[in-house]
């Protein structure tokens, strides 16, 4: 059993996540969970490399330790501002015999649709097929078997910068660890807490990190779009010590007591940064301060999703994940903004989770065991294979 555990390893701005899972009757479940406090990284960057190998190593052995197993293995999460996402389009011929389409045609269409890419600078972690068009026949999902002579693939194309990956991953075999797949967050936050009619209907996902918010948006089961949005719950800690002339962990402690839905009259204590009295302030302070650099994210995740050409797409609810998915009535300051309805969610797509790990901000770390094994974008494997792998995963996946 030992050989066989591997981790779902979140290296965020905040926090290094590690949960460990075990293959038991074919699925896979999980046994542990680690967390170490993580600052060499900031919006994808690495800021210090030595940081970031040691919180990784602190979260692991946290997650050893619980699960009484060691770790070689990890899916790894990327995300920041170094990601790109795009919609492409790409056609192929279907040659054979009996001209019906097979695996390696859709492999080939994928393949084609994101083919222009520089492996030096950037290098394509998921080309995700967001419908078909049969011998001109548009809206097919799924045309394997299909008897076709042409077969055209509306993708949507993920890529990260090459040095950054590559420097992440030189921290991962730094800590003792061995990647076998990378998978860019939001897609991992949505597998952790997304179930198939939830994807269905049509939501969006939005991961509130420290340093950046992660955004998903499914419909129809496909992902129609993925984004990085440069800002975080970090950035309401920020302003509050700022406005308020506190320290970064009194800001936090008051970023905790903030209610959307709160009354501002009420008082609350505050200790100042030294050289000044403590006092005290009232909730309607903490909400000038919190409620516009919200609105300004809202506005950023708005603005990123109006890029999408497709006017008749329906969004049933946003599921809000990450740390900052725990800001007190943050469902209600969502739906006020969007006028769609909102709620936190909670890991739950897989075996073994304990209560503790219910919480919005595991979601990645989780969603790497449901994601990554079903399919990535592997680092040591010539891309054709992956891609092979991570489009029958979706057909069985999402359709069968
Ligand atoms: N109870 C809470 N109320 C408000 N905010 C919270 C709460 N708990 C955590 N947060 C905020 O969540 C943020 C961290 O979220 P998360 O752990 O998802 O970030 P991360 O994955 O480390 O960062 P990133 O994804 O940006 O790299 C911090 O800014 C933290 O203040
Ligand atoms: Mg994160």
């Amino acid at each position: 059993m030992k050989d066989e555990a591997i981790a779902g390893l979140d290296i965020g701005s905040t926090k290094t996540c590690a949960v460990v899972a075990v293959p038991r009757n074919g699925i896979f479940e999980i046994i542990g969970i680690g967390e170490a406090p993580s600052d060499g990284l900031q919006r994808g960057l690495i800021t210090n490399l030595e940081a970031v190998v040691r919180s990784i190593e602190l979260a692991i052995e946290a997650a050893e330790r619980m699960a009484g197993v060691s770790i070689a293995q990890v899916y790894l999460g990327l995300s920041g501002d170094h990601m790109q996402t795009r919609n492409t389009q790409a056609s192929v011929a279907i040659s054979n015999d009996q001209h019906e389409i097979r695996e390696q045609d859709v492999v080939r269409v994928l393949d084609a649709s994101h083919r222009t890419d520089d492996e030096h600078e950037r290098r394509t972690l998921h080309a995700l097929p967001r419908s078909f068009t049969v011998d001109g026949f548009a809206g097919v999902l799924d045309p394997l078997g299909m008897e076709a002579k042409r077969l055209e693939v509306d993708a949507h194309i993920i890529s990260g910068a090459t040095p950054m990956i590559t420097n992440l991953l030189k921290c991962v075999s730094r800590a003792g660890l061995e990647p076998v797949g990378i998978v860019f967050e939001p897609l991992a936050s949505a597998a952790a807490t997304l179930d198939r009619d939830t994807m269905e209907a049509g939501v969006l996902l939005l991961d509130i990190g420290g340093s950046t918010t992660d955004i998903a948006l499914y419909s129809r089961s496909r992902v129609l779009h993925t984004g990085v949005i440069p800002i975080g719950s970090s950035f309401l800690t920020r302003d509050l010590s700022v406005g308020l002339r506190t320290s970064f962990a009194e800001s936090e402690r008051l970023k905790r007591v903030f209610d959307y839905e709160g009354d501002d009259e009420r008082m609350i204590n505050v200790s100042m940064l030294a050289g000044q009295r403590d006092g005290q302030i009232n909730h309607g302070q903490l909400r000038a301060i919190i409620v516009p650099r919200l609105h300004e994210l809202f506005r950023m995740v708005r603005n990123d999703l109006a890029k999408l050409a497709d006017r008749d797409l329906q969004i049933d609810e946003i599921v809000l994940t990450g740390g900052g998915a725990n800001l007190l009535g943050i469902e209600r300051a969502v739906s006020d903004f969007f006028g769609l309805s909102a709620r936190v969610g909670l890991p739950a797509m897989i075996e073994g989770l304990t209560d503790e790990m219910k919480q919005p901000q595991y979601a990645t770390a989780v969603g790497l065991l449901v994601y990554g094994p079903s399919g990535t974008a592997r680092p040591t494997r010539p891309r054709r294979q992956s891609f092979l792998r991570k489009f029958t995963t979706w057909i069985s996946e999402l359709w069968n």
